[in-house]
Formats: C-alpha cells, sequence, structure tokens
C-alpha cells in the first residue's frame, strides 16, 4: 500500500512525501519525472551505505542517471561544517550542475547535512530524501529544515531548504537498532500529544502492526503545520513540546547522556506535570503521558536539579528577551504556548506557580 501526502507551502514550491514498503527499488524512476537532472549524487552515511546503497544507485541508474555516491562517517559528531564540504567536494568531483540532484539516504544526519550541501552549493540544487531512521521518517525529513552543528553547540548553522520529493520505506526499519528507535517513537508520541489524540490512542494500545499509519500520521500532522508556518514565526513552534526541558537536559550532560528523543521524553512528562498543578492541564493528563511513555521503554524523570535545568533553558533558541516560550498542553492532543519570564520557570517547573 502505498499513501501520499502532499506538502504546499505558499510561496515555496510543493512536494509530495510518498510512504511505500520496497519503495527503495523504484525512488530513481519516482523522481525521473519531476527533474530534468543528468547526474544524482547519492549521500549516505557509512552504517545505511552497505544496507542499501547498492540498492539506490540501481534504482537511479535504471531511470537514466548518472550515479555518483559518497559515503560519510556515521554519528552526529560528523554532523560538521567539514563534512559539508566533504560532501560539496562530492558534488563537484561527479560535475554536479545547477539542474542536478543530490539524493539523502540515511537518517536525520544525512538528511540535514545533504539537504544543507544542496542549499548552498551553487547557490541551491534540488534535492530528495530517503530517510531510513524511525525519527527521520517521522519527523526530519520534513519540513525543510537543514544544517549541521558547530563546536558552539547543535543545529547553529543551516538553512531552510525544501526536498523535491520524500520517499519513505518503514522495510528499512527492519535494520535500525532498538536504541534509535526511542528518538522517533518519542517525537511521535510528542505529535499525537500535542495534535492527534487518535494518534495517541493508537499508541496506547500498541503499534504493533501500524508502522506505516503512525509514520503517516505523524507525517501529515507536521506537514500541516509546516505549510502555514514554514519558518517557525508562530504555530511551528508547537512542535517544540517537551524540548525546552529536553534540549536544557541534553546540554547537561553534554550531548553523552540521554539521546535527543529519551530527554524530549523526559521534558514532556516534566512540564506536563507542572502545567497540571498549575491548572492549565487537564488532571490525568500527566498520569496518561507518562503511562504511555513507559510502555515504549522511554524515560520520564531525571536526577538533574530543576534549577540547573531553569537555568539552561534561558540559554534556548527559543528563549526571547527576558521571557521563554513554553509549550503546553491543555489535554492530549491540544497544544499552546505560554510565554513566561526567566524568573518564573524555575517556580513554574517546581511546583507548578505561574
Ligand atoms: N531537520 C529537522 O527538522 C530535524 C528534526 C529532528 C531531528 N533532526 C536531526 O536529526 C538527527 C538525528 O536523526 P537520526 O536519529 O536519524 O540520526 P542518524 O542519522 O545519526 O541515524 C541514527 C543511526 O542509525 C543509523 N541508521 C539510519 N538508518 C538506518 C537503518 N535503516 N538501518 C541501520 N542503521 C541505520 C545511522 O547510521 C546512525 O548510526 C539529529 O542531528 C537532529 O538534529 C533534524
Ligand atoms: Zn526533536
Amino acid at each position: 500500500m502505498s499513501s501520499v501526502i502532499k506538502v504546499a507551502e505558499g510561496k515555496y514550491p510543493g512536494y509530495d512525501i510518498t510512504i511505500e514498503r520496497g519503495i527503495l527499488d523504484s525512488v530513481g524512476e519516482k523522481v525521473r519525472p519531476l527533474t530534468k537532472a543528468t547526474r544524482a549524487a547519492i549521500i549516505t552515511d557509512s552504517n545505511v551505505a552497505p544496507l542499501y546503497l547498492k540498492r539506490v544507485i540501481d534504482s537511479f541508474k535504471s531511470a537514466g542517471f548518472e550515479v555518483l555516491s559518497f559515503a560519510f562517517p556515521a554519528g552526529e559528531p560528523n554532523k560538521t561544517l567539514e563534512t559539508v564540504n566533504r560532501i560539496m567536494e562530492c558534488f563537484l568531483i561527479g560535475k554536479l550542475t545547477r539542474g542536478d540532484i543530490a539524493v539523502a539516504l540515511g537518517g536525520g544526519v544525512t538528511g540535514d547535512l545533504t539537504g544543507f550541501a544542496s542549499a548552498i552549493y551553487l547557490r541551491g540544487i534540488d534535492f530528495v530524501q530517503i530517510p531510513t531512521s524511525f525519527l527521520s521518517q517521522v519527523d526530519s525529513s520534513v519540513g525543510g529544515k537543514t544544517g549541521c552543528d558547530l563546536p558552539f553547540g547543535k543545529n547553529l548553522c543551516g538553512a531552510f531548504h525544501n526536498p523535491i520529493a520524500v520517499y519513505i520505506d518503514s522495510n528499512t526499519l527492519d535494520t535500525l537498532p532498538d536504541h534509535y528507535k526511542a528518538d522517533g517513537l518519542a517525537e511521535s508520541i510528542k505529535a499525537g500529544a500535542i495534535r492527534l489524540p487518535k494518534l495517541f490512542e493508537l499508541f496506547e494500545n500498541g503499534i504493533e502492526g501500524s508502522v506505516d499509519e503512525v509514520i503517516r500520521q505523524s507525517v501529515q500532522m507536521k506537514a500541516d503545520i509546516v505549510e502555514r508556518d514554514f519558518t517557525e514565526k508562530g504555530e511551528r513552534t508547537l512542535l517544540n513540546f517537551g524540548h525546552t526541558l529536553g534540549h536544557a537536559i541534553e546540554k547537561y550532560e553534554n550531548f553523552c547522556g540521554l539521546s535527543h528523543g529519551e530527554a524530549v521524553s523526559v521534558g514532556m512528562a516534566l512540564i506536563t506535570k507542572a502545567s497540571e498543578k498549575a491548572g492549565l492541564t487537564k488532571k490525568g493528563t500527566y498520569d496518561r503521558l507518562v503511562d504511555c511513555l513507559k510502555k515504549y521503554g522511554l524515560p520520564y524523570t531525571t536526577n538533574i536539579p530543576l534549577d540547573e535545568l531553569a537555568l539552561l533553558c534561558t540559554s534556548d533558541k527559543k528563549s526571547i528577551g527576558s521571557s521563554i516560550k513554553l509549550v503546553l498542553i491543555s489535554e492530549i492532543g491540544n497544544a499552546f504556548i505560554k510565554e513566561i519570564a526567566w524568573d518564573k520557570l524555575l517556580p513554574f517547573i517546581k511546583e507548578g506557580k505561574c
């Protein structure tokens, strides 16, 4: 079965997200009518290359593309400007022109790096996303955010650059190590908690056998929000539910402790506990959220002192002036933004005072 989600972003060109098992072998022919490119540069990482690169190369070759490929060493520590440079060197060596395309085959790191290199090489070439990790299939391949880390912090450098198409083959999840599944699970449970009560219920009942449906609903939700607020001036902020405290946890642990999804999971629980105490969230929502997180082995508490976390939150990208925009839920499926003064943050997360 195949589902297609259309993303139309006003002044930005729209694109389709196709979810179909086994689509990896026909991505080339699907891309062919979308571009006049003669060359396709397939960028992947050292873990994904031995698993899926050949199939994707063969598919693009049989669709008539001249294909070149490059695999960078896998992992977040390689999400650097240096790797972006190496990807652009590959484009240059392969003589990619403005009319040619890049293809990101891999997780969120591959998508962000390839998208960014495509955004800046020759002032921008088209690119295609073939996400292979759960996180990239439910979240990062949609929305046009691309970039890399700087020595000063994560995702500090980047550009908005939409793909011309996204192809999701959930069969690739069979080889994804369990450890990385947690990140996608947390972001998808977040999608349910902020906007999709039915998706949240699906998680509560168990997603066995419904992975494609989970991907479809998560992607549709993100696409709808991003369509209305591409550059994150308003509604897109809601996607940051759990992220303010989550980012603070990641920073406190120097990015060597909980993974991003696990930290977001704790962030969602902590902020909902506080907002329920403050009377801003329907009673019982925290318990429901935590039960769901527990069901998927996701963490919901931390030993890090809350005052340390509050301090780190004020250096979050989303803090403005002397206040911070917190994303809260009034109940499962309904998120809203509450702006709170920096000095009120600690009493809020500690005792629900606001
Ligand atoms: N652009 C956005 O909107 C956005 C949103 C969320 C996260 N992100 C970014 O995404 C990144 C995290 O994404 P990620 O978790 O996919 O990281 P990742 O790309 O590092 O992938 C995780 C690991 O899984 C491996 N892998 C990927 N697919 C596989 C498969 N099918 N089989 C076996 N191994 C596979 C990778 O080699 C890697 O070791 C972060 O850098 C984050 O900043 C971006
Ligand atoms: Zn996230």
